[in-house]
């Protein structure tokens, strides 16, 4: 079969952070023209997976699927009322620099995300969290491409489906919709989110706090704790943190009177899966040619030489000790591409 034009074959290992190789065929969409290429494709019977910045992906050598990537670019304040800015950012841009560039022009808000590895149009997909703050909180949009359609659509944070680590655009699939763009809305009376732990008690933040302060202790506490991809490939914490009914969670609180649980809006109780894995005696412990982190047992790391088969054994026989011991059900936070 003749290719399209545009698509090449590529070589993805330094398109996943956790460094797995694999080499697919790529479509790179720099225009709306290209996200309508994509969708004849994607009509035409090719199965389609779109890829951000590869951080939260498990990739297999020669996934079948054709790989959109998303190249768009471009940061701009779209307007400003008495209480806010709304600020827009093209899918492809850098989710850290975009976060750096709002406060460089004095739009802060986001710092608490800072050092989050990935793209602008990744952020919704699995809804980013960190320290305090969940990306929906600052949400005013998104612009997104409807490949079965054809065509694109904005969505409202409502339309969006967000939950925990979650939304439409993953509970759909990575063939469904491409993210061209993202709205923010940053309110103009900042205040900074301190609640987590780490922040609350760091010393450059008593006292008055400002954005950039927030910023760059967000980032150190990052580097202290996770591992930076670029020297240990990692797809950051690779469970989600289960959330349990309250019964549940009183039992387990009852026989591990240590396991870490937080409140949930619902009634529910989100458990800390790290510390359930370093129960479990899987932190720092390896399996072939990948463990789990020596400081945070949620992040599987590579040491070199992994490919797909070995990071899913590994998740699969932590997740088997973590259920056989605490009856708690760990889910993938990653999403694989085969
Ligand atoms: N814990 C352990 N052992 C470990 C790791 C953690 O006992 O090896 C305990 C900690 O002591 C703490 C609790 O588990 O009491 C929570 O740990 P931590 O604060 O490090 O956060 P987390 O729940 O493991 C979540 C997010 C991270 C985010 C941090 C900070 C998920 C799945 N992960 O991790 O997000 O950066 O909180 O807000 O929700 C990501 O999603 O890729 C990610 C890195």
């Amino acid at each position: 079969m003749r290719m399209a034009p545009d698509i090449t074959e590529q070589d993805l290992r330094s398109s996943n952070t956790l460094g797995l190789p694999a080499r697919a065929a790529v479509l790179r969409i720099r225009d709306e023209a290209h996200a309508l290429a994509l969708s004849a494709l994607a009509d035409a019977g090719r199965e389609v997976f779109v890829l951000g910045g590869g951080s939260n992906v498990v990739m297999r050598e020669r996934p079948r699927h054709l790989v959109a990537r998303v190249e768009l670019r471009g940061v701009r304040l779209l307007r400003e009322d008495d209480e806010a800015w709304e600020v827009e950012a093209a899918a492809g841009e850098s989710w850290h620099a975009f976060v750096d560039e709002c406060l460089r022009r004095g739009w802060p808000g986001l710092e608490n995300l800072a050092l989050i590895p990935g793209t602008v149009g990744a952020a919704p997909v699995q809804n980013i969290g960190a320290y305090g703050l969940e990306l929906d909180q600052r949400l005013a949009g998104v612009t997104a491409w409807d490949i079965p359609a054809g065509r694109r659509v904005d969505l409202a944070p409502g339309d969006c489906g967000f939950a925990y680590r979650d939304s439409l655009f993953k509970r759909m699939g990575a063939g469904r919709w491409l993210i061209l763009a993202v709205r923010f809305r940053l309110p103009k009376t900042w205040r900074p989110v301190l609640d987590y732990p780490d922040l609350r008690s760091h010393p450059a933040l008593a006292g008055a706090a400002t954005p950039r302060a927030v910023f760059d202790a967000v980032c150190a506490v990052r580097r202290r704790k996770l591992p930076d991809p670029a020297v240990l490939g990692n797809a950051g914490s690779f469970f989600k943190n289960p959330v349990v009914p309250a019964a549940v969670a009183e039992d387990l609180r009852a026989r591990f009177p240590g396991l870490p649980m937080y409140a949930q809006a619902d009634g529910g109780l989100k458990l800390a899966a790290g510390w359930l894995i370093e129960q479990a005696g899987w932190k720092g412990r390896r399996l072939g040619p990948v463990g789990m982190h020596e400081r945070q047992a949620l992040v599987l790391v590579n040491h070199g030489g992994a490919a797909a088969d070995d990071v899913l054994r590994l998740s699969e026989a932590v997740r088997e000790d973590v259920l056989a011991r605490f009856g708690v059900a760990l889910e993938r936070e990653p999403v694989l591409l085969d």
